[in-house]
């Protein structure tokens, strides 16, 4: 009998190596290879129409135009897609389990066979019958949705034939599998193959192809970049399990800006779109208490007003803990330490613990101001002023440096009712009397220290 050939594939970024070793050189990740068997050369014939035609012609004869789209249905998903659904496109939502990727896209198809398009929801993880329950949930199963339990990937594009759907849904990438690759569902060449399939028969057929991809521990997508390069655009569903609030963002967009955000509330009934994400995440502040402090970041085009809150304890151990959920650990440490050296607060004999409110992840250096004025406030116990918000970068000598777009952070606060904003001096300066709201210009954090009293 033939011996099998094998080689040692990287699971993360699909280099291969004749033999086995612990790292791998290609992407640097450890003891990421696996054993797989040689993959046979795909058959002929298996990628084409990925690119439609293979005439060479002048580019001033290709025809041009925009791509043709349409609604979702959901609106907040039409957001992050860039303007609605592009015919023939491959979309891959990425997202920890549990957070909403088969909600999201079932309403999707609802929406979509509700509106007269023909609709496949293949899933390779749960039974038509869990399928049909979760549906019945969101609003029944409108005529026209066809659901395939299947994790042949064969079998599956079969069923597409017969069906023809106008829009399809893969649910997931990792347990869908070509029984002609070796490998088990879920790794690279496997990954590579189902994923390809589907981009290809989204481009050949001009349908819409929705694939959702799993997360690994490390926030990568399972067999990761690989993946993100044969699909035209990833969107990631984040958010917290505890919290109702999830963020859809897009990390790569063949069709348009990856600025954009879709904010969700998981209820009862499925995903809602929240049309003033503002308001929601400051409804349940709590009023006149110390180690709360309103923000205004940028998420894409949008402002959103979220509460850092902070809580600061004498120390239970020789070494203090520094405890964040959703800021950078890092920055806070940095900021506690230039709070310690250069204002003489004791934090080093002080716990610290950072919180964003409503299980949101803010990332901008704008937030600074408001984890150094929420710590400020909580190590004094003294509220900050109800009506303020903070935003400003803090640099390592203290001072406070300009952030982008000041005057949409001062328009979403005034709109919300606030009264005054601490802020970076230019800003202050340069919108000052424009913005219909006091702006206190801060160049340092002790001037904030000493202004708040
Ligand atoms: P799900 O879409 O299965 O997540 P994923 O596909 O990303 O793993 O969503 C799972 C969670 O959402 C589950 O804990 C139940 C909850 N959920 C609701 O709260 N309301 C609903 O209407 C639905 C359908 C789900
Ligand atoms: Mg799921």
């Amino acid at each position: 009998m033939a011996k099998t050939r094998t080689v040692f594939e990287c699971q993360q970024c699909g280099a291969q190596s004749p033999k086995w070793l612990g790292r791998c050189p290609d992407c640097g990740a450890w003891g990421s290879l696996a054993e797989v068997r040689q993959d046979a050369p795909p058959a002929r014939g298996a990628y084409a129409g990925l690119a439609t035609s293979a005439k060479v012609a002048p580019l001033a004869e290709v025809e041009g135009g925009t791509e043709s789209r349409w609604p979702s249905g959901l609106p907040e998903l039409d957001r992050v897609l860039g303007g609605g659904i592009v015919a023939g496109s491959a979309v891959l939502v990425g997202g920890d389990p549990g957070i909403g990727k088969s909600t999201l896209l079932l309403q999707l198809v609802q929406a979509q066979a509700r509106s007269g398009r023909k609709a496949l929801y293949v899933t390779g993880e749960e039974s038509a019958r869990q399928i049909r329950m979760r549906a019945d949930r969101l609003g029944g199963p409108p005529p026209g949705l066809y659901v395939l339990s299947e994790t042949d990937l064969g079998r599956v594009l079969e069923a597409v034939d017969r069906v023809g759907p106008e829009i399809l849904v893969a649910d997931s990438v990792q347990t869908l599998y070509s029984p002609e690759i070796g490998s088990a569902p879920g790794t690279v060449s496997q990954v590579r193959e189902v994923s390809g399939r589907l981009a290809v028969l989204a481009k050949g057929r001009g349908v819409p192809v929705f694939l959702v991809g799993h997360v690994t521990k490390e926030g990568a997508l399972a067999g990761p970049r690989l993946l993100e390069h044969m699909v035209d655009t990833v969107l990631y569903f984040e958010g917290d399990r505890g919290h109702p609030y999830r963020i859809l963002r897009a990390v790569k967009n063949r069709f348009g800006s990856t600025n954009e955000v879709g904010v969700f509330e998981m209820g009862d009934a499925g995903l809602q779109g929240v049309a003033n994400p503002s308001a929601l995440f400051l409804a349940e502040r709590p009023p006149g208490v110390a180690g709360s402090a309103v923000v205004p970041c940028l998420e894409g085009t949008r402002t959103l007003l979220v509460e850092v809150q902070a809580l600061v304890a004498p120390a239970t151990f020789a070494s203090p803990q520094r405890t964040t959920s959703g800021v950078e650990r890092n920055r806070v440490q940095i900021l506690a330490a230039l709070l310690e050296r250069r204002l003489g607060l004791p934090l080093v004999t002080h716990d610290i613990f950072v919180n964003v409110a409503g299980g949101l992840r803010v990332a901008e250096p704008a937030v600074d101001l408001a984890v150094v004025a929420a710590l400020v406030s909580a190590f004094r116990d003294r509220p900050l002023p109800p009506d303020a918000v903070f935003f400003g970068e803090v640099g390592l000598a203290g001072e406070v440096r300009g952030v982008s777009r000041a005057d949409a952070r001062l328009a979403e606060a005034r709109e919300l009712g606030f009264g005054q904003a601490f802020v970076p001096v230019p800003a202050a300066r340069h919108l000052h009397g424009t913005v219909g709201i006091d702006l206190i210009g801060v160049p340092s954090v002790a001037v904030l220290l000493d202004r708040l009293g």
